[in-house]
């Protein structure tokens, strides 16, 4: 049984046959850790457990002030749920304000339930399994002032070393308590010798790699942005300092959510590491009346670096937590409008894109922005979702695009308002912010308030318009701005960052049920919202609008530490200086598409566009959709970086390598992972055949001139042995 509790000790275990998560619940009631790591077997736990020499218990037991337990002290124990606003100074996951004004918070074990499934949360995204692939425990606890009941859910995924956790603070009586912080997730670790990884950055600097040695105190990261942001992504890693791709234990930690997050890791003066992982609660004041659903922590330990974990969160995503119906099926060759003409365009304009882009292999045709309202240029009309009539004849461009047997995808940004807008000048108090102050414009535009249920329908309403009347079988989904003032005409303030993601979540959820064949892409300026919660909705999220296939290297490098490569939309682009080849063999390693002016490709450009379209169709699906990918060489401590990824049969394989900076003939090779050692493949770029283990071992031979940039594409195969065995 994955998950065990052994009522003598009561303890729990929660295991599989590579790793082992286990805690207990003290003589006081509390929750006390014991160990997260490699699955040992059972093992006498009481060592972990000792406190060694405490002036403390020998003082209170000696006079017996208070009943201490030996292997307990609130100081220095690990815990599951540590108590808030007594000796524990570490930061406790939840903090409760009671009508008197007091916020002594500490949570005492009540009861438990062991159960094979997964339960899916009301409002918010989360994971599913099916019942012979996960089991769960509930632990009910209450508080010391016997007013709110917390329910903690950890569900095991046996075959992915995958643990979720997850969080509901529920009113036993409404007596105006108000909830101050509640993170879903607490580990506490006995060590502190970890480094912490985390993916930060910017507008087309999306989740760049950084690690850094943790230090005495706490390292806060968060996202205050009203969307998990541009500038840090809630998913991170704890790991050994000689932690790599492919040793070492490393924790990584993903939250399914989209909106203001933190995580703080605190490492304590007696040396042990505490993580909390949660919504935010920087201006957070929840008025406990009902259940508070708290998001689901996404944890994985892996025995061999940062690659398994890769290979766990890779394979959870597309089983466990995508919900698109034709999740499987292979994405059709998408071609982008924006690039080519931006908001400038007719309806003839439009046709004479998809009768180009029909040439060079598109089987997608999506109109990006500009073609409802009066948006003819960016300052106007977001709120207003019908037709542009004066500039496209939206019926005539969706039949020319059908005729051509493309498909036909729209652009919308639900949740934002422009002041030029017909919405805006109906309803200036959608918008959030307060007129009395400031409202301060991003992109000339204002958030729309998706905490008030009004407004949500309304959007979901004129989207329904558009949905229903035309033949649509993609959305672009944006959002290009965060939130600014967040003052909510309705919402009381420390509620509202919180509801206007609910909100979002319940109007995609409606279309997502309403229009279920529909692909619905995610976007936020980029990949400003790429995080677990929207790949529930949206199997896939543009990644970046950097479209400098550079720049790209190290943005699709570290969006790939969590994130499987058919969720990261990449484009060939027109954007710099590269070539259309080397565009594309790094836009291959993502969900591939098109995005320039396609009127305007010369023929040598539309050559290299249909060679990559070929290895598009030859190896997308099976290698890059569904197979395992490996960051062979990083960009960020090389002057090189390689991609590889191999269909979960290991019979097909594609590598991406480039150089950054020119160099001459220096000796190089490289080596391959993942790979049958036994097997022979043969490299189609040399027509040679070579063994796995030579290629594991050895590697591609790549001594030769390399000019800048110069991008290397290897396609490998296995060789089938004559009379049919391979
Ligand atoms: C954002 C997106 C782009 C494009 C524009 C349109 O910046 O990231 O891809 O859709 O909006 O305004």
């Amino acid at each position: 049984m994955p998950i065990n509790y052994q009522s003598e000790s009561k303890t729990f275990v929660i295991s599989n046959k590579n790793i082992s998560y286990s805690f207990l619940i003290n003589s006081q009631g509390l929750l006390q850790h014991i160990y997260f790591g490699k699955n040992i077997g059972s093992f006498d736990y009481s060592s972990l457990i000792d406190l060694g020499w405490d002036w403390t218990k020998t003082y209170l037991d000696k006079d017996d002030i208070e009943k201490i337990n030996n292997d307990y002290y609130n100081d220095r124990s690990l815990m599951e749920l540590s108590p808030h606003g007594c000796n524990d100074k570490r930061g406790a996951p939840i903090v409760i304000r009671y009508s008197d004004g007091t916020r002594q918070t500490n949570f005492k074990y009540v009861s438990h339930r062991i159960y094979s499934g997964k339960p899916i949360l009301t409002n918010l995204p989360s994971s599913y399994g099916a019942q012979k692939d996960v089991t769960s425990l509930e632990i009910v606890m209450i508080d010391d002032e016997k007013k709110v009941k917390c329910l903690l859910t950890y569900s095991i995924f046996e075959r992915l070393d995958i643990i979720t956790r997850n969080m509901t603070l529920s009113p036993i009586e409404d007596s105006g308590i108000k909830v101050l912080r509640a993170y879903s997730m607490e580990l506490d670790l006995p060590n502190s010798n970890y480094d912490l990884i985390h993916f930060c950055g910017d507008w087309c600097q999306e989740r760049y790699f950084d690690r850094t040695v943790l230090h005495d105190g706490t390292i806060d990261i968060s996202s205050n942005y009203g969307r998990s942001s541009h500038e840090e992504n809630p998913y991170f890693i704890l790991a050994d300092h000689d932690a790599s791709e492919t040793s070492g234990i490393a924790i990584g930690f993903g939250l399914v959510y989209s909106g203001n997050f933190s995580f703080k890791v605190n490492v304590s003066k007696w040396k042990t590491t505490r993580v909390l992982f949660g919504i935010n609660d920087e201006d957070f004041e929840w008025n406990l009346s009902a259940d508070l659903i708290c998001p689901e922590v996404v944890m994985s330990l892996s025995l061999n670096g940062f690659e398994g974990l890769t290979h766990n969160f890779h394979d959870f995503v597309r089983n466990n937590l995508i919900r698109y119906k034709n999740k499987d099926v292979k994405r059709p060759l998408l071609f982008n409008s924006w690039e080519g003409c931006y908001l400038e365009f007719n309806t003839q304009t439009i046709i004479d894109y998809i009768d180009s882009a029909k040439t060079i292999g598109a089987e997608l045709f999506v109109l990006d922005d500009g073609w409802f309202g009066s948006r003819n240029t960016d300052d106007r009309s977001l709120g207003d979702w019908y037709i542009n009539e004066n500039k496209i004849n939206l019926q005539k461009v969706i039949d020319h695009c059908h005729q051509k047997g493309l498909k036909f995808g729209l652009w919308f940004e639900p949740e934002m308002i422009n002041p030029l807008s017909d919405l805006y000048k109906k309803y200036d108090n959608f918008a959030l912010g307060s007129k009395k102050t400031i409202r301060s414009l991003s992109r000339h535009q204002l958030v729309l308030d998706t905490s008030i249920d009004e407004i949500v329908d309304n959007i979901f309403y004129q989207m329904c318009e558009i949905l229903d009347k035309y033949d649509i079988d993609y959305v672009k989904w944006d959002h290009n701005r965060s939130i600014g003032e967040h003052i909510s005409s309705r919402t009381n303030y420390g509620e509202v960052y919180h509801r206007i993601i609910l909100g979002t979540y319940r109007l995609i959820d409606q279309l997502n049920k309403r229009y279920p064949s529909i692909l619905f892409e995610g976007c936020a300026s980029g990949g400003g919202r790429f995080d677990l919660g929207m790949l529930c909705y949206f199997p896939q999220i543009w990644t970046s609008d950097e479209t400098d296939p550079i720049q790209r290297l190290f943005i699709q490098y570290g969006t790939s530490f969590a994130y499987p490569l058919q969720t990261m939309g990449a484009h060939i682009s027109k954007n710099k200086m590269t070539d259309y080849l080397t565009k594309g063999a790094i836009a291959l390693f993502g969900t591939y598409g098109l995005e320039m002016n396609p009127c305007k490709l010369n023929s040598r450009e539309r050559k290299q566009i249909k060679e990559i379209n070929k290895i598009y169709h030859r190896y997308h699906q099976t290698v890059i959709s569904e197979g395992d990918f490996y960051r062979l060489l990083s960009p960020f401590e090389t002057n090189y970086c390689s991609f590889m990824s191999i269909s979960k049969n290991k019979r097909k394989v594609l590598v991406m390598f480039i150089n950054i900076l020119k160099e001459n003939n220096r000796y190089r090779f490289l080596k391959l992972r993942g790979l049958n050692p036994h097997k022979n493949y043969r490299l189609k770029n040399d027509g040679k055949e070579y063994s796995g283990a030579y290629l594991m071992e050895i590697g591609i031979n790549l001594t030769r001139w390399l000019e800048e940039f110069t991008c290397l594409l290897f396609i490998l195969e296995e060789v089938h042995k004559v009379g049919g065995r391979e």
